[in-house]
C-alpha cells in the first residue's frame, strides 16, 4: 500500500474541530479520531464511579477501560467497556470535570498510547485533540491548528446543545469555555498550545465548507511536496 498521510488536528473547544476533521477524513477516504471523546468517557466513568477527587483511581480507569471509536453514517459513536456512551459524554456534567482529568499524567500516558496504536495501526488518520502536532505524532505530516474567537465558540456550542434539548445560555457555555482554555493551555503536561510547525486556520468568519477547502488544499500541498497520492 502506498503511504499514508496522517493528519493533525488541534485547538481550543468550540473552534470547529470535530465538525472540520470528520469531514477531511470522509474526503479522503481516513479513519477520523477524536482523542476528546476519549478523555470524555474516563471523565464519565470516574463520574459514576464517584472517584473524581482519587487520583490512583482515575489512573486504574484510565489504563483498564475498553475505549471504541466508531463511526456510523457520519456520527461518532463512543463505547465504555462495550456501552454505547455518545451522548452520556458530551453533557454539562463531564465538560465540567473533563479538563481535570485530563491534566493527570497517568491519564495523558495511558490515552496517547492507545491514540498512537490506532494511528500507526490505520495509517491514513486524521486524529483531532489538543496535543496531536506536539505529543502524540510530533512528526505527523500535516499539521493544523484551528481558532476562532471565544464569541464565537461559545454561540456554536449554546447552539449544539439546544439542537440536543439542553437549555444553557451563551454567556454560561463561554463561561465553561473560558475555564476549560485556562486549565487546557496551562496545564504541566502536554498543554493546548500550537506546534511551531501547525498551520494556524482562524475559523470565526468563514463556513465549513471554507474551513475543509482550505485545509484540504494544505494537505493535497503537503502531498504533492512528497509524492504522496490521495484522493479528494
Ligand atoms: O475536544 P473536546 O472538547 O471533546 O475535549 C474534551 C477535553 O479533553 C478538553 O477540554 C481537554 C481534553 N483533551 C486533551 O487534553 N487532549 C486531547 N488530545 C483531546 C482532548
Amino acid at each position: 500500500m502506498s503511504k499514508r498521510l496522517i493528519v493533525a488536528i488541534d485547538g481550543p473547544a468550540g473552534s470547529g474541530k470535530s465538525t472540520t476533521a470528520k469531514l477531511v477524513a470522509q474526503r479522503l477516504g481516513y479513519l477520523y479520531i477524536d482523542t476528546g471523546a476519549m478523555y470524555r468517557a474516563v471523565t464519565l466513568e470516574a463520574i459514576k464511579k464517584n472517584v473524581l477527587n482519587n487520583i490512583e483511581e482515575i489512573n486504574h480507569i484510565a489504563n483498564s477501560v475498553d475505549i471504541d471509536l466508531e463511526y456510523v453514517e457520519g456520527k461518532t459513536k463512543v463505547f465504555l467497556n462495550r456501552i454505547d456512551v455518545s451522548e452520556d459524554i458530551r453533557t454539562p456534567e463531564v465538560n465540567k470535570f473533563v479538563s481535570d482529568v485530563s491534566k493527570i499524567q497517568g491519564v495523558r500516558t495511558a490515552m496517547v498510547k492507545k491514540q498512537q496504536i490506532l494511528g500507526n495501526k490505520n495509517g491514513g488518520v486524521v486524529m483531532e485533540g489538543r496535543d496531536i502536532g506536539t505529543v502524540v505524532f510530533p512528526n505527523a505530516d500535516v499539521k493544523i491548528f484551528l481558532t476562532a474567537s471565544i464569541d464565537q465558540r461559545a454561540i456554536r456550542r449554546a447552539k449544539e446543545y439546544g439542537e440536543k434539548g439542553i437549555d444553557i445560555s451563551v454567556q454560561e457555555v463561554q463561561k465553561n469555555l473560558l475555564e476549560r482554555d485556562k486549565i487546557d493551555s496551562t496545564r504541566a503536561v502536554s498543554p493546548l498550545m500550537k506546534s511551531s510547525d501547525a498551520i494556524e486556520v482562524d475559523t470565526s468568519s468563514v463556513t465549513i465548507e471554507e474551513q475543509v477547502n482550505t485545509i484540504l488544499r494544505i494537505v493535497k500541498e503537503i502531498a504533492g511536496k512528497n509524492e504522496i497520492e490521495i484522493t479528494v
